[in-house]
């Protein structure tokens, strides 16, 4: 296993929130093999609120400066209740003097570091509409924090098929590819609040070649090189609403740019 995943695994705790329900149905002998510990956090009781707030906190460092900060009530209504939040979280005396005065805690508490959070499809498969990580945001290194945390969280919850939206600059479609290529639902979502998102669905790959790095390279021969313009995912969006099946396999950075592999399935 790659050492950045070891020693994550090392110092930080999972935690998870969602109903008393579906914490029944987790697979808590995954975790057992990688951590010494797992927290639980019910969002109907009061003993949960203080650690839901630090949740908030984190949001508020990772997506409120995009403008794109979740309110209370989407947490509660469109997360916790239907769905989970999952993440992992840090004991607050493994980090400098610094790093604690940005989070605004004391030594000896638990503060979140990442989460992911998904909901049931009524078609089918889990929707992910969060996905954060502290990584870069504090002295500690947390590299490697944002993969983790989806791919576990996807294995914990028994995930096969999960779908999601990104933006096509985003940073994470690098992350989001490490674990599966992306069938594309749709390339140009207008009634997004980024036009440029695309939105996709994937299977989940086995989690043991995941850490290691291992990835299915046959597909990728028969890949091209998609630059995300306007223009080129307008296209793409007609292609894919003609019926074209269109996967994303790859991503690289070319002149601080995202550039894709892209497979058509078939000829269009
Ligand atoms: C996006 C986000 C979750 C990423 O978290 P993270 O902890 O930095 O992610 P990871 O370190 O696990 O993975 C990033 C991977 O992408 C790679 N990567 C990122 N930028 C890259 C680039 N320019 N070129 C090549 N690889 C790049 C990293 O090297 C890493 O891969 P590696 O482990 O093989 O080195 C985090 O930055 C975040 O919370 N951003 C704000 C919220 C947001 O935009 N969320 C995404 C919503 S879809």
């Amino acid at each position: 296993m790659n050492k950045k995943y070891q020693k994550l695994f090392s110092k930080l705790v999972p935690y998870y929130v969602c109903s008393h329900e579906l914490a029944t149905r987790v697979n808590k002998k995954l975790l057992d093999q990688f951590f010494k510990e797992t927290y639980y956090f019910n969002p109907l009781l009061l003993e949960s609120r203080d650690f839901i707030e630090k949740i908030y906190h984190m949001d508020e460092i990772t997506f409120g400066s995009q403008q794109l900060g979740m309110d209370r009530w989407v947490f509660f209504d469109c997360s916790v209740m239907p769905g989970f939040v999952f993440g992992l979280m840090i004991n607050s005396s493994e980090l400098d003097d610094s790093d604690r005065e940005t989070l605004g805690i004391e030594k000896n508490e638990f503060f979140p570091l990442s989460m992911y959070i998904a909901i049931p499809c009524a078609g089918g498969g889990w929707f992910g509409h969060n996905l954060s990580s502290l990584n870069g945001k504090l002295n500690y290194d947390l590299s490697g924090l944002g993969f983790l945390t989806k791919t576990l969280a996807l294995k914990f919850f028994g995930i096969e098929k999960h779908l999601g939206a990104t933006q096509w600059d985003s940073h994470s479609v690098f992350l989001h590819l490490k674990i599966s290529k992306l069938k594309l639902m749709s390339a140009y979502t207008p009634i997004h609040s980024i036009a440029e998102t695309f939105s996709y669905e994937a299977e989940t790959f086995h989690l043991e070649n995941l850490l290691a790095g291992i990835q299915d390279q046959r597909e990728k021969e028969q890949a091209v090189d998609f630059d995300p313009t306007l223009k080129n995912i307008c296209e793409l969006q007609e292609k894919i609403e003609a019926g074209a099946l269109v996967y994303l396999l790859g991503v690289k950075k070319e002149k601080g740019k995202n550039i894709f592999q892209i497979l058509y399935k078939d000829k269009f």
